[in-house]
């Protein structure tokens, strides 16, 4: 395997298919994108298939335009045995100015599986620049946070 790679970036137009009623690109679109960024970032870490295990905290911060180039950057901000945590940021502009603005940003957890389906371990990854260290530290704060909203939320699950 070659030498796992932390973070990738997609980069493509918005197209007319992905538009929504009122004009702008469906939120569901931009979901997508980020669900194949965080594929390509895991596959690209573990060298393996990946699974979405966890979805969460997105927020849409402004609409995409159709017609903008659309950059999604996900990088690895924590690792387990099996699940990297992955960071996205979709950020979009108009390719003639090539003036970009912060769109949606959320974090997707991601689960390594080996050929038979089953769960399999994945390098570490180690934080080295302060800012790693941050982010980092709060992925692991994030968890906890994630276990109690899990916890309340069991009473919405049939
Ligand atoms: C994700 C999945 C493989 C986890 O299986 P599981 O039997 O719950 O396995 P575990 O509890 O041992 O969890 C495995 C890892 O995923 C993490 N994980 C599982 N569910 C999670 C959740 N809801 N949120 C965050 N992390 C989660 C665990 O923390 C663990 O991480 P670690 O190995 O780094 O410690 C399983 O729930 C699954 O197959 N889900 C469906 C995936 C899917 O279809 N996705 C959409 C299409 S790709």
């Amino acid at each position: 395997m070659n030498k796992p790679q932390r973070d990738i970036t997609l980069r493509f137009l918005a197209e007319p298919q992905d538009v929504n009623f009122g004009g702008k690109v469906h939120g569901g679109a931009v979901m997508k994108w980020i669900d194949l960024a965080a594929y390509a970032c895991a596959a690209g870490w573990s060298g393996k298939y990946c699974v979405t295990a966890y979805a969460g905290g997105i927020r849409f911060v402004a609409p995409i335009h159709v017609g903008s180039l659309v950059e999604v950057e996900a990088k690895v901000i924590y690792t387990g045995t099996s699940s990297m945590h992955i960071a996205l940021e979709v950020v979009a502009c108009d390719p003639k100015s090539l003036n970009r603005r912060l769109t949606t940003h959320c974090i997707v957890i991601m689960v390594a599986m080996d050929e038979n389906g089953q769960k399999v371990e994945i390098p570490t990854w180690t934080p080295k620049t302060d800012k790693d260290k941050a982010q980092h530290k709060t992925a692991v704060k994030l968890m906890e946070m994630r276990k109690k909203i899990g916890e309340e939320m069991e009473i919405f699950v049939e």
